[in-house]
């Protein structure tokens, strides 16, 4: 049996309380299959340690996290932890942990499940992938942008021909392990930009254009960013994977979560060529921290996420059923509808939707 490190991140606001119930997802349906193990350490890094002991994330905690086969992350952040510049101190890790490990694809599965009531439930189904690129782009400035006389502030936006490179080939390897776009099973990589306006998307463009000439199997197109908008909403069965540059890549997949019910379903995971981080895609949520009625999904699927990643990665059957089964019984809560926290209409806690879960995954096995 294969035992996995996992250096695991609650961090700040509704962080420990979707983190406990990943956590204990994992741990009991691991045991319940008994081919894989998980070793969980966890790590004390975000606004709340800031706040305490003036540092977010100790040399300690990142080593822990290096040395981790995965990182699990809850959520990091809290609006008043804030540098004397203004910037949250959140990015203190997870811009650490995303720059420093090289995790440069930002993988942000969307999806609509059968059962659940969305916005767009009398739209097409929805089932794309946007790969955000994480570590350039225009938050590549984060911390080196300028500001003259408290009179002009200014950020450079980075597009480099490796990283374009490495994202869009992330996409098209995505793009050849899924089933296709919900409209016509077709396999396609999007690229969303500005290229119409500026020379730096102009550029990403033509270096996502390469990388899809060397996939003639996988078709390939373009979308800007703004009409990209209105497709996600009206037409989103025409998407199988999108890429895009850093700061599009987090507005759209915001933008992707809300079509299908909300940020407590978003998942995600930051990718790199060694390291892999897991996180829901949505903050700390901190004016319904302490009460118990977070969304734990995001967190669960995004904890599934990992085990597939793990599974790529070592070849390990187990922890890709692991993670099947949990994905599986995520959808029979959804689908079941008794079980939802309030963000979903419903009036169960965050505990109890961790409980449905194992409970569904156990009447699976
Ligand atoms: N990767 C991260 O850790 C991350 C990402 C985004 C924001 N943040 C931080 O989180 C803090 C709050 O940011 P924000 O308010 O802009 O975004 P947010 O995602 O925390 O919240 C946006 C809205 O979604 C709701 N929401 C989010 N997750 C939910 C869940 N699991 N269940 C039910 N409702 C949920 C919130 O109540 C709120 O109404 C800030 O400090 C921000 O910097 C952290």
């Amino acid at each position: 049996m294969t035992e996995y490190r996992i250096a695991v991140l609650p961090g700040d606001g509704i962080g420990p309380e979707i983190t406990a119930v990943a956590t204990a997802v994992l741990q009991q349906l691991t045991a319940a299959h008994g081919g894989i193990s998980l070793d969980l350490r966890h790590q004390d890094a975000g606004a709340g340690r800031w706040l305490r002991e003036g540092v977010a994330f100790t040399d300690e905690a990142y080593d822990a996290c290096v040395r981790s086969d995965a990182i699990l992350m809850g959520a990091i952040g809290l609006p008043e932890a804030r540098h004397p510049d203004g910037r949250e101190v959140n990015g203190d890790v997870i811009f650490r942990l995303r720059f420093d490990l090289d995790l440069y694809a930002g993988i942000r599965p969307v999806r609509s499940w059968p059962g659940l009531t969305s916005p767009l439930s009398a739209a097409p189904p929805v089932d794309y992938v946007v790969v955000r690129e994480n570590v350039e782009g225009l938050y590549a400035s984060r911390t080196g942008g300028c500001n003259v006389r408290d009179e002009v502030a200014t950020d450079t936006i980075v597009i480099t021909a490796t990283g374009t490179r490495k994202v869009s080939e992330q996409a098209f390897r995505l793009a050849g392990k899924r089933g296709g776009r919900p409209r016509d099973g077709r396999r396609l990589v999007t690229c969303v930009d500005k290229a119409n306006v500026l020379s730096s998307y102009a550029f990403f463009r033509q270096v996502f254009d390469q990388v899809a000439a060397e996939h003639p199997d996988i078709g390939a197109d373009h979308v800007y960013v703004d009409a990209m908008t209105a497709y996600q909403v009206q037409q989103p069965d025409m998407f199988d994977v999108v890429v895009a540059e850093n700061m599009f890549g987090d507005i759209i997949s915001d933008l992707a979560a809300a079509t299908v019910g909300g940020l407590g379903l978003a998942a995600s995971g930051d990718i790199g060529d060694r390291h892999g981080l897991f996180q829901p895609a949505h903050g700390s949520a901190p004016t319904i921290a302490g009460k118990g009625v977070a969304n734990p999904i995001a967190t669960v699927l995004s904890a599934a996420m990992m085990l597939d990643w793990l599974a790529d990665r070592h070849a390990d059957p187990a922890a890709a059923e692991v993670a099947r089964l949990i994905d599986d019984a995520v959808g029979d809560v959804l689908a079941d509808g008794r079980v939802l926290t309030p963000d979903l209409g419903g009036t169960a806690g965050t505990a109890q939707v961790g409980e449905a879960i194992i409970a569904a995954a156990i009447r699976r096995r």
